[in-house]
C-alpha cells in the first residue's frame, strides 16, 4: 500500500528530482506540493514545481504557494548553485496550470486534519511553511503519519562550516520545527552528500529519454559547480526515498537543537547522538540518518525514474465519468502488441482503480481479463494510416475499466524501452 505525502519544497534542482521520484515510485502517492522561498524566490519555486509536474505527467497534483521569505531574516537564495531559474540548465515548457488557490499553510493543515495519521509531511526546503503551520495548528504534530526533512547535519555544513542550507536559510523556523513536539526524521548532509550522481549514474539517466535529456541531466549539469568531486549530490531525493524505502538508511535517535544566535554557527543543527530515545531531560526529538546504502539507493532511484520516463505516454486522456468506459491509445514503435508492462491511472477513480495505483497489463492476448480483475485488456492492433515513412508501426490498444472513470490520465510504459 502506498504512503501519501505532501511535499513542501523550493525547486531547486534536487527538489525537482524529488518530485519526479515521488511521482514515479509505486509506494508513494503524491497528494500535493507546497512551495516556499529558498533556492529561488517563491514565484519561481512555484512555477518550477508546476512545470516539473506537467513535464513528468503529474499535472493534476495541486501546487500551493506558501511563504515568500523566512520568519525573521532577509531571504537569501541559492542561485549560484541552482541557476537563475532554479532548475539549472533544464528549460521546461512554462506551466499551463496555475497554482492551487489558497496558502500552503492552510493546505497543509486542512489536508492533514482531513486524514489524521495517514499523510507523511516531507520538507525539502527552508522550514518556514512548516513552522507557521505547526504554530497555527499544534495538533498538526499528531495528525502527521511521519515528518521527514532534508536538512541539517550532525557534522559539517555546506553553506558555512556549521550550517546546511535549508536550516541556515531560516534558522528560527527550523528551531520552531525541532521543538514542536514531534519526531523529526532528519536526512541531513551526513547521508545526502554521499548520493553523488556519478558519471555512471548520469550515463544511465541518459537512457531515460526526455526525462533524462531534458530534465535530469541538464539540471544536474549546473550542480557540477558544487565541490563534490564524485558528482552532484541529490540531497532532496533522500527524503522521499526514505518514505518509499526506509531500509536504505540507518537512523539514530538524537536530540537536535538549532543554533539561532551563534556568531559563526547560525543554522547549525547541534546533534547529540547519545541521548536516550525517550525520557530524561533532553529526550530525543529526531531520528537522524547517519548511514545510507548508496548502491541500492541509486538502483531504487533510477528504477523509479525509468517508470516516470514512460516513453509511450500520450498525455492526458480524459473522460467525464462513464461506467465501463473504454480508452483507445497509441503507443510508440517497438512496443509490440501486448507488450505493455504497466498502466497507471491518476487521479482518483472511485471504485476499483484509485489515484496513483498502477496495474499490470502485462503481455496479453486479445480480450483476456487481467489477473487482478480490475481492468480488462481488450486488445491491440496495428494502425497503418498513422505510420509515417521509415517509422515502425504504432500500435493502438484498448482498455476497458469496469468502474466509473473520473478525470483520468493513462500512463503507458512500453516494456524495456528507453526512448522518449
Ligand atoms: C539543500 O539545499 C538546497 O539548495 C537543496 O535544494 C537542498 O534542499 C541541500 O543543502
Ligand atoms: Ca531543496
Amino acid at each position: 500500500m502506498s504512503t501519501k505525502i505532501i511535499l513542501d519544497c523550493d525547486p531547486g534542482i534536487d527538489d525537482a528530482l524529488a518530485i519526479a521520484f515521488a511521482h514515479g515510485h509505486p509506494d508513494i502517492e503524491l497528494v500535493g506540493i507546497t512551495t516556499v522561498a529558498g533556492n529561488v524566490g517563491l514565484a519561481q519555486t512555484t512555477a518550477n514545481a508546476l512545470a516539473v509536474c506537467e513535464f513528468i505527467g503529474a499535472g493534476p497534483t495541486p501546487v500551493t504557494a506558501g511563504c515568500a521569505g523566512p520568519l525573521l531574516r532577509p531571504a537569501l537564495d541559492a542561485r549560484l548553485v541552482h541557476g537563475d531559474s532554479g532548475l539549472g540548465g533544464a528549460i521546461l515548457p512554462a506551466p499551463v496550470a496555475p497554482p492551487a488557490a489558497g496558502h500552503a499553510i492552510d493546505y497543509i493543515i486542512d489536508t492533514l486534519r482531513a486524514s489524521p495519521g495517514e499523510i507523511t509531511l516531507v520538507a525539502t526546503g527552508p522550514l518556514t511553511n512548516i513552522a507557521l503551520a505547526a504554530r497555527r495548528e499544534p495538533r498538526l504534530t499528531d495528525w502527521v503519519r511521519d515528518f521527514v526533512i532534508m536538512g541539517g547535519s550532525a557534522g559539517r555544513g555546506n553553506v558555512t562550516p556549521a550550517a546546511e542550507y535549508n536550516i541556515w536559510a531560516d534558522p528560527e523556523a527550523a528551531a520552531v520545527v525541532f521543538r514542536a513536539g514531534w519526531t523529526v526524521t532528519m536526512l541531513g548532509l551526513d547521508v545526502t552528500l554521499r548520493t553523488s550522481a556519478t558519471a555512471a549514474v548520469q550515463q544511465r539517466m541518459g537512457g531515460l529519454g526526455s526525462l533524462g535529456t531534458d530534465l535530469l541531466l541538464p539540471a544536474l549539469e549546473q550542480y557540477k559547480s558544487v565541490r563534490e568531486p564524485a558528482g552532484p549530490p541529490v540531497h532532496d531525493v533522500c527524503a522521499v526515498a526514505w518514505v518509499a524505502q526506509p531500509d536504505l538508511f540507518g537512523l539514530v535517535p538524537a536530540s537536535v537543537q538549532v543554533e539561532t544566535a551563534g556568531a559563526l554557527t547560525t543554522g547549525m543543527t547541534v546533534t547529540d547522538l547519545d541521548v536516550p530515545a525517550s525520557s530524561g531531560e533532553i529526550a530525543a526529538n529526531a531520528l537522524v540518518a547517519m548511514d545510507i546504502d548508496v548502491d541500492r539507493f541509486w538502483e531504487v532511484v533510477l528504477g523509479t525514474y525509468a517508470r516516470v520516463a514512460a516513453p509511450g505516454r500520450q498525455g492526458p486522456l480524459t473522460d467525464d465519468g462513464e461506467v465501463g468506459a473504454e480508452f483507445e491509445f497509441l503507443v510508440q514503435p517497438d512496443c509490440l502488441l501486448g507488450g505493455l508492462d504497466e498502466i497507471g491511472v491518476v487521479p482518483p477513480l472511485p471504485g476499483a482503480l484509485r489515484s496513483g495505483q498502477r496495474h499490470h497489463a502485462g503481455p496479453a492476448p486479445h480480450g483476456q481479463v487481467r489477473a487482478d480483475g480490475q481492468n480488462r485488456y481488450i486488445g491491440g492492433r496495428l494502425i497503418g494510416p498513422l505510420q509515417r515513412a521509415g517509422e515502425s508501426p504504432l500500435v493502438q490498444h484498448r482498455l476497458k475499466f469496469p468502474g466509473r472513470l473520473a478525470r483520468t490520465e493513462l500512463l503507458v510504459s512500453p516494456g524495456r524501452r528507453d526512448v522518449g
